[in-house]
């Protein structure tokens, strides 16, 4: 009988602990979830059915998305809705291998339409919560700022932030890159890690490699989530590789996002041979059709990635992730028990 060698790539892609580190858990609302919700809370949908919310997923650049992400968060209203939501996401991350999520969210997309900041974070903590007892999974959040607003929205939210200092483990930076610099958030980031959050950005997604710099420079930031645009600049890469400065890569956003025309013409395997510690993610899973290990194996049959790059990839998702050293090599040591399994031994 033929060996199904694709399938037995997926399948271990599919199966091997890994983390996943760039992950917006508002772009987790699968369709069905947004009728359930529109429903509980009568909010009124421009669609008319699922199928007409997946034909409107097309999408011509980054901005095109986000209005109909930020369009699809109204119907979050309610601390149980922010509890469904993440908690939909944890089981679906379980079923793909994800052993630890560093996650972020939006909470100026809600705040800025009246839900309590509180309402939020407290559906998606306790929801994090359950997935660390009955799932295995930990966790930990990214409180994102939208670049398109103020810094001075940006500064109130960190204070709105304070009274849950303990459940945030860092700050992020997303929406519209280009036009809004990581310099416009200095202060910001400044304050936020003068309270020990600790900061990722967008950076290099749509914007150019200088946005890249000014993430590393003026915010300090520990990862740079997309970065894919740091291979314009030869000094910058060499300066991520020296540095080891983790990159969040999403394969299959790039492309719904014309970031790149094809998986065929993605950068990702280039990364890796350059030495650059490239992790890959899903960020807007329920927008862009895959969530991680579907990255995963997209990125694998397009690049021909083969078994020892899936293993890298999982290996750096762990080296990028803010876990102890101690967590780190606990899940390292997972990910070689697993990679060594006999049964699994004649994937190619
Ligand atoms: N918000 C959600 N997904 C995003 C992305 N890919 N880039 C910027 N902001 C986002
Ligand atoms: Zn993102």
């Amino acid at each position: 009988m033929m060996r199904d060698v694709a399938g037995d790539l997926a399948n271990f892609g599919r199966d091997l602990p890994k983390a996943e580190l760039h992950l917006h858990i508002e772009g987790t609302l699968e369709p069905d979830l947004m009728f359930e919700l529109a429903h509980r809370n009568a909010v009124p949908l421009p669609y008319a059915s699922v199928e007409d919310v997946r034909r409107a997923y097309v999408f011509s650049d980054l901005q095109s998305f986000l209005d109909i992400y930020y369009a699809g968060c109204r119907v979050l209203l309610r601390e149980q809705d922010f509890y469904d939501l993440t908690w939909a996401y944890l089981t679906r991350a379980a079923a793909q291998g994800v052993r630890h999520a560093e996650i972020f969210f939006d909470p100026q997309t809600h705040t800025d339409r009246g839900v309590a900041f509180e309402a939020v974070i407290t559906g998606i903590h306790r929801a994090l919560d359950d997935g660390h007892d009955r799932l295995d999974i930990s966790s930990g959040l990214i409180l994102c700022f939208l670049r398109h607003l103020s810094v001075d929205a940006a500064m109130q939210t960190l204070t709105d932030a304070m009274p849950y200092r303990e459940w945030i483990l860092g700050v992020g930076l997303d929406s519209s890159e280009v036009g809004h610099p990581p310099s416009k958030f200095r202060t910001v980031y400044d304050r936020a890690r003068e309270t020990g959050l600790l900061p990722v950005a967008h950076a290099g997604e749509e914007g150019p490699p200088a946005y890249i710099w000014e993430a590393l420079d003026l915010l300090h930031a520990r990862r740079i989530d997309h970065g894919v645009r740091c291979t314009e600049d030869a000094r910058l890469v060499a300066r991520l590789v020296e540095e080891q400065i983790p990159l969040t890569v999403c394969p299959m956003s790039n492309v719904k996002l014309r970031v790149f025309p094809s998986l065929r013409q993605h950068n990702l395997k280039r990364m890796l041979e350059r030495g650059l510690l490239a992790t890959v993610n899903s960020d807007d899973p329920a927008y862009f059709g895959g969530y991680v290990a579907d990255n995963l194996e997209a990125a694998a049959a397009a690049l021909e990635l083969g078994r020892e790059d899936l293993i890298l990839l999982a290996r750096n998702s762990f080296m990028a992730s803010f876990l102890s050293e101690g967590e780190k090599r606990r899940h390292l040591n997972d990910l070689s028990g697993f990679a060594d399994q006999p049964s699994l031994k004649t994937t190619s």
